[in-house]
């Protein structure tokens, strides 16, 4: 399918790799003009679900940073992957993967030791050559460059998360949310990680978008009575001693495998939101990670995966409980206070971090709703993510017709609607392409239409064919 979808992707303008006229680089994808449509609509889904619902602040900070935020923040000690390269071609290999697709299954959190005697002794050797691997050691993933000329130049870090940046004006946002708890912050913006042979499309990319979401909160008060709204949702869970079950949010608290209401209410948040978007619910699986594959600054993780047809599970979204690591690291290397004052308690605030990436949830609403009928091949995006609402067609090119379709498209454009004008070819080539690109309603303007104001709205799912009042449009396809 990944090929379907790659062929269709770079024909129609979803996602291409960037450079091509160059020959590329690996990590780095362009979206199209439908691709960023889908794209913008993700993003804003994720933005109504926490600015709207949650009454979360949005946030946008500068993609790159002194090197002080990253000595701080651990990065620049800690933000590596385990590295090996090939003796004789000199391949380089992220050495969890090579021994992950030797062994078909997951090996998280493993060591440079035990994936050495792993590597050994079931005598993984280059993919490419052959030649015997090299000793692994740990390669930190960020893009360092400087700012500015001669003796001011300062040695600066493109970010590998959004979460540190908005850490560090936590004192003003304190200040600007009229002091209370919890805060929560999302920012959506590109982060960037040299990762070591990026290989899986827009999964692993080196220059990439997240929408990070941090919750600052008291450290006695990690809860929330909105869990009971998503108790019941059910859902597979692996836990960090791999025990697998399938059960409700609400029985899982029960039972102690989620320890924490506020990180199975977002847990819960999360799924419906992917559900929102057009993923499949029944391909999504909570995985909570184990105690030697957790990042260096977090307690307790849990990560949304997909099961993608193409690429096997694909990590959607993270939450963590970062506790106050990230604000103390910042106040001690600063001297500025992190510290708040509620009614006489003075403490550090907590941060529950919900760690979106926006590249594989917009690969993922692909992947789900690709689908293949007689017609060929189509996707059945949900109306909020498909990169345009409607399709505008004049049956004809004459007598009228195109004046009258025009008309109508204009008045979708004023009514704020992305529709597409399209008057080439057979009207079932027209349908062809519009469902090729996964547009719900599609609208045709004919002789009935200069007669009595009605057109016809094809739906791309059943097919079916309406006739809708030209007044009643916009409202039918929004
Ligand atoms: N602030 C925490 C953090 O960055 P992460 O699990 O490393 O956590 C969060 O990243 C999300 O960002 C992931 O779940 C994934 O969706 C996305 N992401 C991370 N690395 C990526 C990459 N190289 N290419 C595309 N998306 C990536």
């Amino acid at each position: 399918m990944q090929d379907k979808i790659l062929d269709i992707s770079k024909r129609r303008g979803i996602i291409y790799p960037s450079f091509e006229i160059y020959g590329g680089l690996a990590g780095f994808y362009d979206y199209g003009p439908v691709g960023k449509r889908i794209k913008e609509n993700v993003e804003n889904l994720i933005r109504e679900f926490y600015v709207i619902d949650e009454g979360f602040m949005e946030v946008e900070c500068p993609t790159l940073s002194p090197e002080e935020v990253w000595v701080a923040s651990g990065h620049i000690e800690n933000f590596a992957d385990l590295m090996t390269e090939c003796k004789k071609c000199g391949a380089p290999y992220r050495a969890d993967h090579l021994v992950e697709a030797h062994l078909k299954k997951a090996v998280d959190g493993l060591g440079i030791k035990e994936l050495e005697a792993l590597i050994e002794k079931e005598k993984i050797s280059c993919p490419k050559c052959k030649g015997e691997l090299d000793k692994i050691y740990n390669y930190n993933l960020m893009f360092q460059t400087s700012v500015g000329p001669g003796k001011e130049k300062k040695t600066s870090y493109l970010r590998p998360e959004t979460a540190q940046t908005t850490y560090l004006a936590f004192r003003r946002l304190w200040e600007i949310g009229r002091k209370k708890l919890p805060l929560g912050v999302l920012q959506i913006g590109r982060s960037f990680r040299n990762e070591i042979s990026p290989r899986q499309g827009v999964i692993r990319l080196r220059e990439f978008n997240q929408a990070e979401i941090q919750i600052f909160v008291d450290p006695d008060e990690k809860d929330t009575e909105e869990f009971k709204n998503v108790s019941k949702i059910k859902v597979r869970i692996l836990d960090k001693n791999d025990k697998e079950s399938d059960t409700s949010l609400g029985d899982a608290v029960k039972k102690g495998v989620i320890k924490s209401r506020l990180i199975a209410y977002h847990l819960g948040r999360a799924l419906q939101l992917f559900e929102a978007m057009g993923i499949d619910p029944k391909r999504l699986k909570l995985r909570q990670h184990r105690d030697e594959e957790r990042a260096f600054y977090s307690t307790d993780t849990w990560d949304v995966e997909f099961q993608s047809g193409d690429f096997g599970r694909v990590e959607l979204v993270g939450i963590s409980d970062r506790t106050d690591y990230d604000l103390k690291a910042h106040q001690d290397l600063s001297g500025q206070s992190m510290e708040v004052n509620i009614d006489g308690k003075k403490f550090i605030p907590h941060v529950i971090e919900i760690a979106y990436g926006v590249d594989r949830p917009v690969y993922c609403v692909i992947e789900s709703c690709y689908a293949e009928d007689d017609r060929g091949t189509y996707f059945k995006f949900p109306k909020r993510t498909a990169p345009y609402q409607a399709a505008v067609f004049p049956l004809v090119n004459k007598d009228k017709i195109p004046e009258k379709a025009r008309e109508i498209f204009n008045s979708l454009k004023q009514a704020r609607i992305f529709a597409l004008y399209d008057k080439g070819g057979s009207i079932g080539r027209r349908y062809a392409r519009a469902d090729e690109i996964g547009i719900p309603s599609c609208i045709t303007i004919d002789y009935d239409t200069l007669e009595d104001g009605t057109v016809t709205v094809r739906d791309r799912d059943s097919k079916k064919q309406e006739r809708v009042k030209i007044e009643e449009l916009s409202k039918r396809i929004l």
